[in-house]
């Protein structure tokens, strides 16, 4: 079974018998798939194309049910998985380069380890802020960075363990509907791995950074007179009548691999969990992926606690906020979407149920922020030397609102999650500096504060004293 690959470790390790059993223990492809409307429990081999219930049409989670059943002396030691972890940072094996594999007793997916489909995905920074967290009053405040990944978005986590799966299981064509990061981190592992890849994308509304990678990892990019929600719909009605394998997080492995900057983030602060996680809201994959990553945390022993987990929507694509609002969070109604902050266009969340379970069990929040509140802080976040997508910028503005309502407290500790990296989206920042990307309606009360971050690239006379007078007006 699976448990080949970690032996180098257990050789080398201090503890050795003890982490061979727990590599036996833990790394078996024992897992199974419960769906989250009725509770039914299938084998990963029988589930459908579209990964929905045959019985009443909700998702399935990824389960294991061994780690419940172990008691005493079987239960997985905490410590010598945490010592484990960090120690494979040090490893030559390519696996162990990985910031999902090199907690693959977690993600015990796969028959075997040795030919999962990896770009070093993950091990992404954690940075401080320190400007927001001075002008919020709030002394300890962070981002986990996961542009900083390969194809420069957190999809990366996902698409290593959803597309090990799929070649695993003899897949030779791969697909997804995509607002842009999705397909670019697709296309990027298909093409490692040697499968095809098929692209449904949303005519018009995704950023050219993330076209450009589909087109360049190769695969086939049709663009779609309908939205991301109309793609998604579609590609489930395809991939019933074609063997292609769907890697939209509606496939339960993406979670799984989402799910491990749970682990990093815990392991940053020494396996104390941060008070506060803030995520952005699209189709609700990557908030429900991290909330399952700390309760499995928590399950097993590692941390005592779990995160508030609050998860942040644009004003204009915001079915989840809606939800709450009107229905207490037990039934959704899609909404036409409409955001420049095209990765989180999405009227119709596939996973909103999971998501529902993160924030109501932990105690989270779920709000909206307008256009211009993104557009601020993104170049806010930009001032601090970490650039980032529009979507993920909805972090800091939402914990600014937070902030404002009295909801977090000056003394907790806060990690936003910055989803894609600042390149995907240049014609937005630009937009931004240039005055062209926000109409002045949406601009009312925050003219000054825009105006104050505004850089906007000027010409000037290639001489020395043009310039040099240039910067003294900038920074006298
Ligand atoms: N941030 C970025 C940069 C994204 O690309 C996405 C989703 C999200 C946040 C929201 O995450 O959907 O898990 O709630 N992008 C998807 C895509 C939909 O196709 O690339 P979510």
């Amino acid at each position: 079974m699976g448990h080949s690959a970690i032996q180098p470790d257990a050789r080398r390790s201090k503890t050795g018998v003890e982490l061979i059993t727990y590599s036996i223990a833990m790394n078996n492809n024992l897992h199974q798939l419960r769906c989250i409307g009725c509770g039914a429990v299938i084998s990963g081999a029988e589930a459908k194309p579209d990964f929905r219930c045959v019985q009443c049409g909700e998702l399935f989670e990824v389960v294991y049910p061994g780690w419940g059943q172990r008691k005493g002396l079987d239960r997985p030691n905490p410590g010598a998985l945490k010592w484990l972890w960090r120690e494979r940072r040090c490893s030559s094996e390519e696996i162990d380069h990985s910031g999902v594999w090199r907690f693959r007793e977690l993600l015990p997916i796969l028959d075997s380890f040795g030919d999962v489909v990896t770009l070093r995905e993950g091990n992404t920074p954690l940075y401080k802020l320190r400007r927001a967290a001075k002008a919020l009053g709030i002394d300890q405040l962070y981002a986990k960075h996961q542009g900083m990944n390969p194809t420069g978005s957190f999809k990366d986590t996902g698409m290593t363990a959803a597309l090990s799966v799929a070649k695993e299981r003899g897949f030779k064509c791969v697909a997804c509907a995509s607002t842009g990061n999705t397909s670019a981190a697709m296309a990027a592992y298909a093409a490692r791995a040697g499968l095809n890849s098929l692209v449904l994308i949303p005519d018009g509304k995704i950023a050219w950074g993330k076209l450009s990678q589909a087109m360049d990892y190769g695969s086939l990019t049709c663009q779609l007179k309908v939205d991301f929600d109309g793609c998604l719909k579609l590609l489930t009605e395809i991939v019933k009548e074609a063997p292609i394998y769907l890697l939209n997080s509606v496939n339960p492995y993406r979670l799984e691999g989402q799910k491990t900057p749970a682990f990093e983030i815990a392991e940053a602060f020494d396996w104390n969990v941060p008070d506060h996680l803030i995520v952005p809201g699209g189709n609700l994959g990557n908030s429900s992926a991290l909330g399952k990553g700390f309760r499995e945390l928590r399950d097993l022993g590692l941390v005592a606690r779990l995160p508030k987990i609050s998860v942040i929507q644009a004003e204009g694509a915001n079915p989840l906020v809606r939800s709450f609002l009107d229905h207490q969070a037990t039934a959704l109604d899609p909404v036409e979407a409409h955001t420049r902050a095209t990765a989180i266009r999405i009227g119709n969340p596939a996973s909103w149920r999971k998501a529902v379970r993160v924030i109501q069990e932990t105690g989270g929040w779920c709000l909206d922020v307008t256009e211009a509140e993104i557009a601020i802080a993104k170049a806010e976040l930009g001032r601090e030397g970490l650039g980032c997508e529009p979507a993920s910028a909805v972090t800091l503005a939402g914990l600014k609102k937070l902030r404002a309502e009295g909801k977090v407290a000056s003394s907790e500790t806060v990690v936003l999650l910055l989803t894609g990296h600042t390149l995907k989206d240049a014609d937005y920042t630009i937009g931004f500096h240039r005055g062209t990307l926000l109409e002045k309606d949406e601009t009312v009360g925050y003219e000054k504060e825009i105006a104050s971050l505004q850089r906007n690239a000027i010409s000037v006379d290639a001489t020395v004293a043009a310039v040099l007078s240039a910067l003294k007006e900038r920074v006298g």
